[in-house]
């Protein structure tokens, strides 16, 4: 009898066994063709609910359905072949029960084939985040900056800040590890609480906008590559000018349009400019 195909992924258990070791490498991704150009370079794909923002034009990240999410992460799984893949739970998924929560995950990680999903909170997502793990779903934990949360916290603000701020993040990260998750984000927080947390809990902490001192970072992959400039964090540094690129090969297109320059048929299906029989 024939075998499945050996995996190929990093595994969950791989990126929990990076604590405090090889750092962790992690970008957003939501489409397929993305995917496929960053895989080689990446530990883990973050299918973040940020795609709302960042693709869609959502003012947050509120407006996100799970449908979407669903399309987006079995995308990138289509895409890619090394990489992690996480999918977020967009908002509304999986806050008001644990029923909820895992009957929603279930889609996402059955519709994607993804490796494990990723919800914002702190203590209060703890048995939701237990109940979940304790049934078969990896979960990567988010807590800091929650933008899920941006109504609740005014806005998109530093976390962490003065000493019982810190004691709370601290307590949320140290129950979000407790409830089994294999990994957290830690987004937008004071350098020296990102570290107090990266060196508290025993699963790998990915920082955004945090700490060097995290076990891994993530970086929004538009951002990092200079496609959206509608907002960018000022702890992102771009690699690239992806944005400017793209103007210029719009520019130079239309350029080509106008002057009638645009390649007919013969450059598509060569001489005589017929489709192949
Ligand atoms: O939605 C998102 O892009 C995120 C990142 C912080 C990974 O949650």
């Amino acid at each position: 009898m024939s075998t499945a195909k050996s995996r190929k992924r990093i595994t969950v258990p791989q990126l929990q066994a990076r604590k405090g070791g090889e750092p962790i490498v992690s970008l957003t991704a939501y489409s397929a063709p993305v995917a496929r150009i960053l895989d080689p370079y990446i530990d883990v794909f973050i299918v973040g609910d940020s795609v709302g923002m960042v693709l869609y034009g959502l003012p947050s990240t509120l407006g996100v359905t799970l449908d979407m999410m669903i399309g987006h992460g079995a995308a990138v799984v289509r895409g890619s072949e090394r990489a992690c893949v996480v999918v977020d739970m967009p908002f509304g998924s999986y806050q008001e029960s644990a029923a909820q929560a895992f009957r929603n995950a279930a889609r996402v990680m059955v519709e994607t084939g993804c490796d494990a999903v990723k919800l914002e909170g702190g203590v209060e997502m703890a048995p939701t985040i237990a109940f979940l793990v304790e049934r078969g779903i990896p979960v990567m934990g988010h807590v800091g900056l929650m933008p899920q949360s941006v109504h609740r916290m005014g806005g998109y603000r530093v976390q962490g800040k003065g000493r019982s701020a810190a004691q709370r993040l601290l307590t949320d990260a140290r129950a979000v590890a407790e409830a089994g998750a294999f990994s957290m984000v830690v987004e937008g927080v004071v350098d020296s609480v990102a570290r107090e947390i990266t060196s508290t809990v025993p699963v790998p902490t990915i920082g955004i906008g945090a700490s060097v001192a995290c076990d891994g970072q993530v970086l929004v992959t538009e951002d990092m590559a200079g496609l959206f400039a509608e907002f960018t964090p000022k702890f992102v540094r771009r690699y690239a000018d992806l944005g400017t690129a793209l103007g210029e090969a719009a520019a130079a297109y239309a350029r080509d349009v106008r002057a009638r320059r645009f390649p007919g048929p013969e450059h598509i299906f060569g001489a005589g400019g017929k489709e192949p029989a």
